[in-house]
């Protein structure tokens, strides 16, 4: 393992009924909020006149910032922090999926930033210490952004979607009750269940050596995961399973199996790169091109790809090498996503080959990017080809 640092401080409030909490959490941090929230869903849901009332009964003034978009746009962030700026708030409550908390968790650094705020989305400056505290009501289980401190912003005018990691937005507490996400639709639900196994391979083919116990607990959120998004994508309202996958999706990117490791992230890093050119949601990018990534490295490290055969798709490992089984773990996960309904290839969103060299550049944030098995540029282009 390596030497590592963890700290979360997000509090979980989790189950049925827990945004009553609102009204306990939020006055230790302000009264004067930035309410963030998405294209409507939360007025759909009813969420929204329960989070105002909540507001009400503390006496809160309540400034608003609806239509974050999925991947939210860095023109949205900077409307968010002049909204903050000229009414002098001191809170964020974000009530929405990872695209309204990554909005309000760049919000929240910029605030206090004299620069462009695009200088901490891309990492050029830290995030302040006196970013404006954030707390988040999860409307959608999947990115993990309510309990860690990344967020994901596209600027659309330079096609670039860029990331950041801090813990000073982390969120400081998160309602999680299950019940607000059975109104998710079935193709967000499949999104959502493949961007959690993502998360779990970006950390679990990592580049370094001895994590049993972190490869041991992501293989197990893997294990629930294929148990249960089947089950709920044909019954997508049931409680117990909306209840299982909100943990699961928590837990996948919480910096638990990232303990001690140096994870991957490729696959994410050219997904991102394709959804900054054509803006296709985060997870179904995953599915197409998560597969692909993994046929690309088995051919250099196959062992990884092995062990998740063995050990979370149940491939009789007997007579076999670590090619072939690396080889049927791959078609197991794709069969498993396939069964479940997502995307399989790039052009299933009408993407060609024009725009291959713009998401190729756009993925490298270096000369090589992954760490499992680096990747240059020509490794990245082929991925793409590959996956129209
Ligand atoms: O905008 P509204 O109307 O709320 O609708 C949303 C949106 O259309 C809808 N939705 C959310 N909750 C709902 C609901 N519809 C009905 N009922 C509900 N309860 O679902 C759609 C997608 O929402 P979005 O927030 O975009 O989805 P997700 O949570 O998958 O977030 C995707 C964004 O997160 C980034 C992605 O790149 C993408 O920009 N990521 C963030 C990460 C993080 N912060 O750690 C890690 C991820 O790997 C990812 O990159
Ligand atoms: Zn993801």
């Amino acid at each position: 393992m390596q030497n590592f640092e963890f700290q979360n401080p997000t509090k979980l409030l989790f189950g049925k009924g827990q945004i009553s909490s609102l009204k306990k959490e939020i006055p230790a941090y302000g009264k004067r909020i930035l309410l963030v929230y998405g294209g409507g869903s939360i007025k759909k849901i009813g969420l929204y006149d329960k989070v105002i009332n909540e507001l009400k009964e503390i006496g809160a003034f309540v400034i608003e910032l609806g239509g974050v978009e999925p991947n939210p746009r860095l023109t949205t962030v900077q409307r968010g922090i002049n909204l903050i700026r000229e009414n002098q708030l001191d809170f964020i409550l974000a009530v929405g999926g990872g695209s309204v908390i990554d909005g309000a968790k760049a919000i929240a650094a910029g605030v206090p930033y004299d620069g462009d705020v695009w200088d901490i989305v891309t990492s050029k400056v830290s995030a302040p210490s006196n970013s404006v505290p954030i707390g988040t009501v999860i409307t959608i289980a999947g990115t993990g952004s309510e309990m860690n401190g990344n967020s994901v912003i596209t600027n659309w005018e330079t096609n670039t979607k860029a990331f950041f990691n801090s813990n000073h937005v982390l969120p400081r507490f998160s309602v999680l009750d299950p019940e607000l996400t059975i109104s998710v639709p079935r193709d967000q639900t499949v999104y959502g269940s493949v961007d959690i196994m993502s998360h779990v391979f970006e950390q679990y083919f990592h580049g370094s050596s001895n994590a049993p116990l972190q490869e041991r607990i992501g293989e197990a959120i893997l294990r629930t995961v294929i148990e249960t998004a089947p089950k709920l994508v044909n019954d997508l309202n049931n409680y117990e399973y909306r209840e299982i996958m909100l943990l699961n999706g928590t837990l996948a990117l919480n910096g638990l199996t990232a303990m001690g490791v140096s994870p991957d992230w490729s696959t994410h890093l050219i997904e991102h790169a394709v959804s900054a050119v054509h803006d296709i949601p985060h997870g179904g990018g995953i599915a197409i091109i998560a597969p692909h990534w993994m046929e690309h490295v088995a051919a250099v490290r196959p062992e990884k790809i092995a062990q998740l055969g063995v050990r979370v798709f149940d491939l009789d490992p007997t007579g076999k090498t670590d090619a072939q089984l690396a080889a049927e773990a791959i078609q197991s996960l794709k069969n498993f996503w396939e069964s479940i309904g997502a995307p399989t290839k790039l052009s299933d969103y009408g993407i060609d080959d024009k725009e291959i060299e713009l998401m190729t550049e756009r993925s490298m944030l270096a000369d090589q990017i992954g760490s499992y098995v680096p990747l240059s540029k020509e490794d990245v282009r082929n991925i793409l080809r590959n996956s129209l």
